[in-house]
């Protein structure tokens, strides 16, 4: 089967927009660094990345007769939001275990931004103590039983959407998307820099480039990790990258160098943003008005701009930096930002 051949509900306005950066290209006095914007791709509660991978998980949904989404993350999570707002769009309901993933003092942690956006959409929201971590637990298998117990037909969204058989197609998409929008701008992104986390963002745009006939030069598509788990997360994304290069029929192995996440910028701990977080935030919000957060973006592009100024990537490039959203869980970082 061909990326094609999928079934996708289109929730988003339609391909997401794509700018230069040109204060922040100007300030770092190196390549041209544009962005493709997730954070505003769609009109479901402030879009975002999560948004984009739901296309391609919703027809099977609906296709199972399907009538409550069930699915988790941390109380700040964007991935649930999204969840809750693809539910409420589709008039289904909605069921999330929100889990306290990140070490984060903050009184409003789970009563503002993402976790307020779901309660308005009216999702379920079960609050869970356990910590950090992408892999399937009990509290969400329970949420599960508890949908059936009443009757319902669950459908099960993993964390981040990523450890999921469709998981990848969303972005894998997204390359073919990039593709389109470079032969009608007339440029050529050679670096594509992307936080990377649960890792179906990265994985499907790996596979997505390599699914594309050559461009006029190579391309590399860098992860930068923000969960501060690098062995995990890069064997996350290479796993969903094969995975879904297979599904895709690409016809050939990935190799070992279209699979690159970087450490460096997460700091200690997922959630807890550091001095290059923050520099980043305010940087790219003063110099271009566009908002990062400071669990994902923030990092990635604090990984972005060492990486331009150390010539790792060099003056003649041309940087498309994924902007996958988040901002409204900067409302539970309030005291990062009181001058
Ligand atoms: C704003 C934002 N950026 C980046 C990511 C990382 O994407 P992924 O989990 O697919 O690696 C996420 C979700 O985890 C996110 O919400």
């Amino acid at each position: 089967m061909a990326l094609s051949d999928f079934p996708r509900y289109p929730l988003m306005f339609g391909p997401s927009p794509v700018h230069p950066m040109r204060r922040l290209s100007e300030h770092l006095g190196g390549p041209a660094i544009w962005a493709k914007r997730e954070d505003c791709n769609s009109g479901l509660a402030y879009g975002g990345n999560k948004v984009r991978k739901l296309e391609y998980l919703v027809p099977e949904a609906l296709e199972q007769g399907a009538d409550t989404l069930v699915s988790i993350g941390g109380f700040q999570s964007n991935h649930t939001r999204q969840v809750a707002a693809v539910a409420a769009h589709l008039g289904l309901r909605c069921v999330l275990v929100q889990e306290k993933w990140v070490n984060w003092p903050d009184a409003l942690n789970d009563r503002v931004g993402n976790i307020m956006l779901s309660r308005i959409m009216g999702a379920e929201v079960r609050l869970d103590p356990s910590g950090f971590g992408i892999g399937f637990k009990d509290s969400w298998r329970t949420a599960l039983d508890d949908v059936r117990a009443r009757g319902g037909v669950p459908y099960a969204i993993p964390a981040g959407a990523s450890d999921h058989r469709l998981g990848g197609l969303g972005f894998a998409h997204w390359a073919h998307e990039v593709a389109a929008q470079e032969a009608e701008l007339g440029v050529f992104f050679d670096t594509i820099v992307v936080c990377t986390v649960t890792g179906s963002t990265h994985a499907g745009m790996i596979a997505g480039f390599a699914d594309l006939p050559p461009g006029p030069r190579p391309r590399r598509v860098i992860g930068i990790d923000a969960s501060a788990t690098l062995t995990e997360t890069r064997a996350q994304v290479e796993r969903i990258a094969r995975g879904t290069a297979a599904l895709i029929g690409l016809g050939r192995d990935l190799r070992e160098d279209e699979i690159t996440v970087l450490e460096g910028w997460a700091g200690e701990e997922y959630g807890i943003p550091v001095a290059s977080t923050l520099d980043a935030i305010r940087l790219v919000g003063g110099l271009e008005g566009v908002i990062l957060d400071p669990v994902y973006e923030g990092k990635s592009m604090a990984g972005l701009i060492d990486l331009v100024r150390t010539g790792e990537i060099g003056a003649d490039s041309t940087v498309l930096y994924a902007h996958l959203g988040g901002q409204p869980a900067l409302n539970a970082y309030s005291a990062l930002f009181t001058a």
